[in-house]
């Protein structure tokens, strides 16, 4: 991870811990090489599957980002499981980590990047476990009793390719 977060991460782990969790990163910084092979399996995955090709890009695009523009590349975004459950799956959001996550990642900077219920702006499915770091300022406004403010919608962004 970027050598920025290294002291947040560790202090959230250690406020995780000390309430009996089993935090771990299972994906911190990854080049664009290893995004281009994670998102070529996806599609094949799909295509194994039955898609066409265009189907199965498509469908790929909604749980990986495209290499070159995955928050994964910046070293600022982890990818956060409990030990007891490492799939990155819908049950993921149900284990105590992913709970604890949800409600406390903000006090130390992070987001939960992708909501449940914000796909349509975001262009990415939720995915439970992933946190962007944005320091404990913007992660405090985007963050309301539960709700997430987007970064699309904070800068008002918005992506046509979503
Ligand atoms: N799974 C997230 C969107 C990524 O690939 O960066
Ligand atoms: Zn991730």
């Amino acid at each position: 991870v970027d050598e920025r977060i290294v002291a947040p991460l560790n202090e959230m782990f250690k406020a995780m811990r000390a309430e009996g969790l089993q935090p771990l990163v299972c994906s911190g910084y990854r080049t664009i090489e290893k995004q281009h092979n994670l998102f070529e399996d996806d599609i094949k995955q799909q295509v194994r599957q039955g898609s066409t090709y265009d189907q199965a890009f498509y469908k790929a695009k909604e749980y990986t980002a495209m290499p070159g523009a995955s928050e994964h590349h910046t070293g600022l975004a982890v990818d956060i499981v409990g030990k007891s459950h490492q799939s990155l799956n819908a049950a993921q959001a149900r284990t105590k980590e992913a709970i604890w996550l949800a409600e406390h990642c903000a006090e130390y900077g992070f987001i939960l990047r992708y909501p449940a219920d914000k796909r349509d702006i975001t262009g990415i499915a939720y995915e439970s476990w992933h946190f962007r770091y944005v320091g404990v300022d913007l992660a405090s406004k985007l963050y309301n009793n539960g709700d997430w403010i987007t970064l699309e919608s904070y800068f008002g962004i918005t992506s046509k390719y979503n």
